[in-house]
């Protein structure tokens, strides 16, 4: 037998989509978590579960256990660039982040901003995520040294890019050949997966396309990772580049770039046609409401996605995105909703955060769920972090807990971090205001 032990507390999961499956929700009032080398092998009440495990080391959790937070867009070369003032994306591109990401040819550099990066993330309670890295192979070897050495569970590929500025172009061959060296390279290591990446569609050229659906046949555990439809502005250019598309979306799908494993993120400006063509495929968006508020993009339009059945997950996009916190992010996505007169219901919001985006990168089976079987990625939330919330959450359902959570929590809010049943992060006790 190996390592077991067991963690005593309130938990909480959204496995599936809750807007379809009144069991969704899995909550524990006063719940066991048992965990044999990294891996959940028990879940359920104390009540039920107690005596079975009375010989196992049992640690008491004070807080809300929740799935890890599973951040489904994010560019970790973009964290030195948040908060960068005054442009819509495609000259905030060109004047702030076209010019940050030509530093990540130094390994040194990566390696630096990697472990910042993945530190932040475990400060916010985000245990996996879908990575952008830069056109350098050497920035995706700096990220996933990192991960690996913190047995994260992450999921990012080379940036394709040959039509883009000095310092940041390659080509279709050595996308090709980089791209096949790093799989190779990293394929079966620790927790990490790997994305093929073209930027945008507007930064690769036609054969650079055909290039990423050759990689993409080559190599079928690896997911399509890129962005869609962002920015009108954006939207124009695809359409004036490619007048035989459809729209968008079409544009990649000629190139055979829409399948069930290509997650694409943002999807502001999509039309009917668009949404019934990612439902058929199976591909699937990362809504990314503080980047779209920042940069002027648009509200993602829950309702049209889910009449189409359109799957989705929930992403950062920092540096576009302005905080690290999936609960900020889940927060501004119930505003976005609510400005295209949707409903973001909160237990719909953790599952965008946790599950729903643990789908959209295939990792479903391994976390996002605290279910029997899973990695045991965790995150205890405090809903008294702060005087406020400590005040608005007294006396209040689950629900209005986890919401207010949603819309007043932040960084403050996580108390401790797990990585398969390892404690990776823990709040400094002179944080808790309650103690000062
Ligand atoms: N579209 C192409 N590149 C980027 C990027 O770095 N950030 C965002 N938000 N959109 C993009
Ligand atoms: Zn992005």
């Amino acid at each position: 037998m190996g390592k077991i032990r067991a963690f005593r507390g309130e938990i909480l999961s959204v496995g599936t989509d809750p807007r379809g499956d009144a069991q969704a929700v899995r909550h524990e009032d006063d719940g066991l978590l048992v965990v044999e080398d990294g891996i959940i092998v028990a879940r359920g009440a104390y009540a039920d579960l107690g005596e079975q495990f009375s010989d196992v080391p049992v640690q008491e959790i004070a807080g809300l256990i929740v799935p890890g937070f599973i951040d489904a867009h994010v560019h970790y070369p973009q964290t030195d660039r948040i908060a960068s003032h005054g442009e819509q994306l495609l000259d905030w591109l060109d004047r702030h982040i076209f010019p940050a990401e030509k530093a990540f040819v130094d390994r040194a550099y990566g390696d630096e901003v990697a472990a910042f990066f993945l530190g932040e993330l475990l400060r916010n309670g985000t245990t996996s995520a879908l990575v952008y890295p830069t056109v350098h192979e050497q920035s995706v070897d700096a990220l996933f040294e990192a991960a690996l050495a913190r047995n994260m569970r992450m999921v990012s590929g080379k940036v394709l890019m040959d039509l883009g500025p000095d310092g940041l172009r390659d080509t279709p061959e050595t996308a090709r050949g980089e791209s096949d060296a790093l799989i190779r390279r990293w394929r079966g290591r620790g927790r990490l997966g790997y994305a093929v990446t073209p930027r945008f569609i507007l930064t690769s050229s036609d054969e650079q396309l055909h290039v990423t659906a050759g990689l993409l046949t080559d190599h079928p555990d690896a997911l399509l990772h890129t962005h869609l439809a962002e920015n009108l502005h954006e939207c124009a250019a695809v359409a004036e580049r490619f007048p035989e598309a459809a729209d968008y979306l079409d544009a990649y799908d000629r190139f055979g770039l829409v399948t069930d494993r290509s997650v694409f993120a943002h999807g502001i400006h999509l039309n009917d046609r668009a949404c019934t063509r990612l439902h058929e495929s199976g591909a699937g968006i990362a809504v990314c409401p503080s980047s779209n508020l920042f940069l002027g993009s648009g509200h993602f339009n829950f309702g049209q996605a889910d009449r189409h059945g359109v799957r989705l997950g929930l992403g950062t996009d920092v540096g576009a995105g302005t905080s690290f916190s999936m609960l900020h992010t889940s927060g501004l996505a119930y505003q976005a909703a609510l400005m295209r007169e949707d409903r973001l219901d909160p237990f719909r919001a953790l599952w965008l955060a946790t599950a729903g985006s643990a789908a959209l990168m295939h990792i479903e089976d391994r976390v996002g769920a605290l279910a029997e079987g899973q990695e045991a990625d965790f995150t205890v939330l405090d809903a008294a972090s702060t005087p406020l919330l400590a005040r608005r959450t007294a006396g209040a359902t689950l629900a209005e807990r986890l919401f207010a959570l949603q819309i007043l929590g932040d960084d403050r809010a996580i108390a401790a971090t797990y990585i398969m049943g390892e404690c990776a992060w823990r709040r400094p006790e002179n944080s808790d205001h309650r103690r000062t």
